[in-house]
């Protein structure tokens, strides 16, 4: 593996839970691996568990880990060509990502979608530079259109749990106050489309994703209608996708909150959420405090995630 910005990249799934399995039951089996080597993780925007989990990762293969948080302490960035750099910012991408490169064998990179614009966003124009422009294995931390190591740390969550072959999996529309990228949904969706499993996914008209990514899930706008017989709930707020309502906030509806009365409409279905989460917007607190909720178990994965496809890069160099 060079890059990891899609969870497409694992291959043949059953293949990457059992290296997932692996890691999870031999977390320092590899220490000698990463011995020697680098890991530069880039932050352009604020995370806790990306950030601990990756570097937990790291230092279980044995590598040492340099964090940057582009926003406190390094200069200002320019992003775009072309500009004449008579503001803010004090150094172009175009030469600060080839000289991070020179620092490290392995680039993790966090850069969430802007909202300016939609072209922008879903060519990852940021994440691609990284990967043009290091001369190093690049893996998406998060980026404007998926969050990979997020999907495959929900991907394992879902095997270690289900109960059957096919497992009902809903993945609902749930209200915020601000407006988040689509990342983690289009990413989930990528995710179980591989799967073969039921997977349905709901939302109020005009929070449609794109279809590059949901294709192949059942669509479904009445979310009681959806969440009958579910096995997993997966609940996440995202913003518009569509046309010039992109990156907007078309509904705080708190009707679609998961709570408990929703939860019962399930086959006593585990909750899921990437976290952070917004409880009683996004979820009641009965609900996520409830033994069916497996946040945090999903959260430490994580680590096995990160690890699996960390080991995987250092093995390619
Ligand atoms: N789920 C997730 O990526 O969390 P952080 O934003 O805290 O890294």
């Amino acid at each position: 593996m060079k890059h990891f910005t899609s969870v497409k990249q694992l291959g043949n799934l059953e293949e990457a839970f059992a290296k997932a399995r692996y890691v999870k039951e031999n977390p320092f089996a590899d220490q000698e691996l990463g011995r020697n080597k680098t890991l530069l993780m880039i932050f352009f925007n604020n995370s806790l568990r990306t950030r601990l989990s990756t570097q937990k990762a790291a230092m279980n293969l044995g590598m040492n880990v340099i964090v940057l948080d582009v926003n406190q302490g390094a200069w200002k960035l320019e992003t775009e060509r072309g500009v004449i750099m008579n503001g803010d910012k004090s150094e172009h991408l175009l030469e600060a990502i080839p000289v991070m490169g020179s620092y490290c064998d392995i680039i993790g990179v966090r850069s969430f979608a802007r909202f300016e614009s939609r072209e922008d966003d879903y060519n990852e124009v940021i994440l691609n530079q990284f990967i043009q422009y290091s001369g190093r294995p690049v893996f998406s931390m998060e980026a404007a259109t998926r969050h990979p190591l997020q999907t495959f740390a929900d991907m394992i969550t879902i095997e270690e749990y289900r109960k059957k072959e096919r497992p009902k999996v809903v993945m609902t529309w749930a209200p915020h106050p601000k407006a988040l990228p689509q990342a983690v949904p289009n990413s989930f969706a990528e995710g179980m489309n591989l799967t073969g499993f039921d997977f349905v996914i709901t939302h109020p008209k005009g929070y449609e994703l794109d279809p590059d990514f949901t294709a192949g899930a059942r669509i479904e706008y009445d979310q009681d209608k959806a969440l009958e017989g579910a096995d997993f709930v997966y609940a996440k707020n995202w913003a518009a996708y569509s046309g010039e309502n992109y990156g907007k906030v078309l509904s705080t509806d708190r009707s679609w909150t998961v709570s408990r009365e929703k939860m019962a409409l399930t086959n006593d279905a585990y909750f899921m959420h990437c976290l952070p989460v917004r409880r009683n917007m996004i979820v009641t607190d009965e609900v996520i405090e409830s033994p069916r909720s497996i946040v945090i178990p999903e959260a430490a994965n994580r680590v096995v995630s990160a690890q699996t496809v960390l080991k995987e890069i250092l093995l390619s160099l």
